[in-house]
């Protein structure tokens, strides 16, 4: 990391507020701000990129929850609730169709280990208050026909939703264009500070852009940009999923009605079937720091575990093979909000989830941008949990 540069950046004409990463995350982020009156750049090379153009875009608060994740599920559940509204308004703002399908999910256990995992699961949703049905295997193949004989039961979900992650962000640009937002479309070299206090950033080809407030929202590089102390660096590595997209021709169709998603040896597979007939199976997770190669062992895991799922899935086009990097914290929830150095926020760390979280993330960031203050649903995220103080008042506590 490069120490801290005391140069005062001249001020572009109209920025409030410089975020640095254009992936949905930082797009949510300056189209919020932009409609609060904040002037908002945004620094990317490739505005619309990122995780979110590899994400499958489940809307999964239910089927993904975890043990120790009760207060992320509160975000999540935030955030699932805004969506049918923000769907709606970001539609309106842009001109475009996010491909948002209201199908609900069904997960299934293949042998007797995946069923005592999902009863788990079951009894995990509705000790937190969470609807989900438990079907048994005919049931389950009564609602999607193709499903393996073998499946031996399984968890409906009717409000695990999903959302295309390519035409969210293509939705998010075209909203941010139209709202003024500038894009300046250049790597951030390093964050500006001046007088302890973020003060803009030095973009590559050396231009320096100056902002009241920066938001730091560039997935799992953020923890890497030169010129954040050290202390106030996120916590964020990389996370690899490899994910691969087919096609569903006309003939097979409708091929599946909603999400299907099993726990497959302990690793997750899920099929999620878009109205335009692409079906995405995913994701390998893969700790292999920044590695985006696409392996033969990953495709030949997916499609193997896919397979025992959906059989039928062998017959459909392989249309594109892709690895993304999901941004994880050391909780695996964001870090929403201001940091120890002032003027410095953090948008980041969203993990797994981080097309779910979109509106309550947009939501939260513009309201620290306006008022200094998150909202109440935002505050355990805040990135200060990681500061080295948080840290040694946790570790002197007794287990
Ligand atoms: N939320 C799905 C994934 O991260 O693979």
């Amino acid at each position: 990391m490069q120490s801290s540069h005391p140069t005062q950046p001249s001020r572009p004409a109209g920025a409030d507020v410089l975020i640095v990463g254009g992936g949905v995350i930082g797009l949510v982020t300056a189209w919020r701000a932009a409609q609060r009156g904040l002037r908002v750049t945004v620094a990317d090379p490739a505005p619309g990129g990122g995780a979110a153009q590899v994400a499958a875009g489940m809307l999964a608060a239910v089927t993904e929850l975890h043990y120790g994740e009760q207060t992320l599920l509160g975000l999540n559940l935030a955030s699932v609730e805004r969506y049918p509204e923000f769907v709606a308004e970001l539609e309106a703002a842009s001109g475009r169709d996010t491909g948002y399908r209201t199908c609900g999910t069904l997960a299934v256990a293949l042998d007797a280990d995946d069923r005592a995992h999902l009863r788990e699961l079951h009894a995990l949703q509705q000790g937190s208050g969470l609807t989900s049905d438990w079907l048994s295997g005919r049931e389950c193949r009564r609602l999607e026909p193709l499903l393996a004989p073998g499946v031996r039961g399984g968890l409906r979900v009717d409000g695990d939703h999903q959302i295309d992650p390519r035409r969210l962000t293509a939705a998010l640009l075209a909203a941010c264009e139209r709202a003024g937002v500038v894009f300046r479309r250049h790597w951030v070299e390093r964050l500006a500070v001046a007088a302890d206090r973020a003060v803009g950033a030095v973009l590559d080809d050396g231009t320096e852009l100056a902002a009241d407030q920066v938001v730091l929202a560039a997935g799992s590089l953020s923890g890497r940009l030169a010129g954040v102390p050290a202390d106030v660096l996120p916590p964020v590595r990389p996370v690899k999923g490899q994910i691969l997209r087919l096609t569903v021709p006309e003939r097979y169709a409708p091929f599946l009605s909603r999400t299907v998603r099993a726990v497959v040896r302990g690793s997750d597979v899920y099929l999620v079937p878009r109205e335009n007939g692409e079906l995405v199976v995913g994701a390998t997770s893969e700790e292999q720091g920044w590695d985006t190669t696409v392996t033969a062992g990953g495709v030949y895991e997916l499609l193997r575990d896919a397979h025992e799922l959906i059989p039928g899935i062998t017959e459909l086009p392989l249309t594109e093979t892709r690895a993304g990097l999901r941004p994880a914290s050391p909780d695996n929830a964001p870090l929403l909000g201001p940091t120890a150095l002032p003027g410095l926020h953090l948008a980041t760390g969203h993990f797994r989830n981080g097309v779910l979280l979109a509106p309550v993330t947009g939501d939260a960031l513009a309201a620290v941008l306006t008022t200094g203050e998150l909202p109440p649903e935002a505050r355990p995220f805040t990135p200060l949990r990681f500061s080295p103080a948080a840290t040694s008042v946790r570790q002197e506590q007794p287990v």
